[in-house]
């Protein structure tokens, strides 16, 4: 990332505490996770009918997508809870070759539930042994090198994997064909979002004001993640320049601080769309393009950037590239007015 952005969605430029204050916010079972009421009855269904079963046979492997910080490793915590099962927590990234998934799948117990992070990232080699892995629990390894080499084939504890992504389309088919459930995360509703910052209030123990908390939902992009940053910033607003409580002069004050603007946009969406506009104005601007213009990673805009821009309708995709649309253009001319 060019800059450090309160509204980044991902925890990639979070320090420790940011990440241990997101674990102990977090909903451990169904009852306390707030959205996603459909993905929620969905799950409740298909772990019913796996525990009625009783019969050894695993949950299906499931596969979330959707935008950065919509909850998905916080939703595998409480599928392995409701489950009554282990959760082990990896990446795609971070399982370099073969043999460190090999390790991983052969320290699993039966039941456990294996969740990969980012899992579009996943090397081939090792997505090759995953497949097998997942279909029918075996692993294949070769043992030694040239003449002297040959395979085994290990037994394997039956475990369901959550894989989470960002973007299903890079994901190859047959890793894809392997998940049972597949999944999207979608953005909250404002008044989820207000619920799960009253939620947070209470847990750290902060006294907030209805107008304030409907003001920080508005701003958080109906992404949990950015609510629970926004409300810690604006938390600690209150404890210096007043009494600890967020009442809605403090949390407007310190948005007004942060520059973050009613539709929850930060200088660095502005400056996006404001020089896909300048540079072209309703025509379409090639990804690549809009990357170079802002001087970030085209994954970067693609991943970060745009969903929510595109959720708001304030850019378009069309097959010749991403356009500012009427509302968009309007936002520039006045951010400070409602569109
Ligand atoms: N904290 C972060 N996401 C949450 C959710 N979906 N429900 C409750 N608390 C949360």
């Amino acid at each position: 990332m060019a800059i450090e952005r309160l509204v980044e969605p991902t925890m990639a430029s979070n320090n420790n505490e940011e990440e241990r204050m997101e674990i102990s916010l977090r909903p451990t079972n169904f009852a306390e996770y707030i959205g996603q009421e459909h993905l929620k009855n969905n799950l409740r269904l298909a772990i019913k009918a796996v525990k009625k079963r009783n019969d050894g046979s695993t949950l299906d492997h499931i596969l979330l997508y959707g935008p950065p910080g919509l909850g998905k490793t916080t939703m595998a915590g409480v599928i392995a809870h409701e489950l009554g099962a282990s959760l082990r927590v990896t990446s795609g990234p971070a399982i370099e070759r073969a043999g460190d998934l090999a390790s991983i799948l052969t320290n699993l117990k039966d039941g456990d539930v294996l969740f990969i992070d980012e899992i579009h990232r996943l090397r081939r080699a090792v997505e090759e042994v995953l497949y097998s892995a997942m279909e029918d629990y075996k692993l294949d390894i070769v043992i030694g090198k040239g003449p002297a080499a040959r395979s085994v084939r290990l037994d394997l504890p039956r475990f369901t994997v959550i894989g989470a992504t960002t973007r299903t389309g890079s994901l190859a088919g047959p890793l894809r064909d392997r998940f049972g459930i597949i999944h999207r995360l979608e953005y909250y509703k404002e008044s989820e979002i207000e619920q799960i910052i009253n939620r947070t209030a209470g847990i750290l123990k902060t006294k907030i004001r209805p107008e304030a908390t409907t003001l920080l939902a508005a701003r958080s992009r109906l992404t949990p993640r950015i609510a629970n940053r926004l409300f810690k910033r604006v938390r600690d607003f209150a404890d210096v320049n007043g009494d600890g409580i967020i009442d809605q002069e403090i949390a407007t004050r310190s948005l007004e601080m942060m520059e973050i603007d009613y539709l929850g946009l930060d200088p660095a969406d502005r400056n996006m769309l404001k020089l896909m506009y300048e540079n072209y104005g309703d025509r379409p601007v090639g990804l690549t393009t809009i990357a170079a213009l802002t001087g970030d990673e085209a994954t970067t805009i693609e991943d970060f950037y745009e969903p929510y821009l595109l959720q708001l309708g304030l850019i378009a995709r069309t097959p010749k590239g991403r356009i500012v649309t009427e509302k968009g253009r309007q936002h520039l001319q006045n951010p400070k007015k409602k569109v």
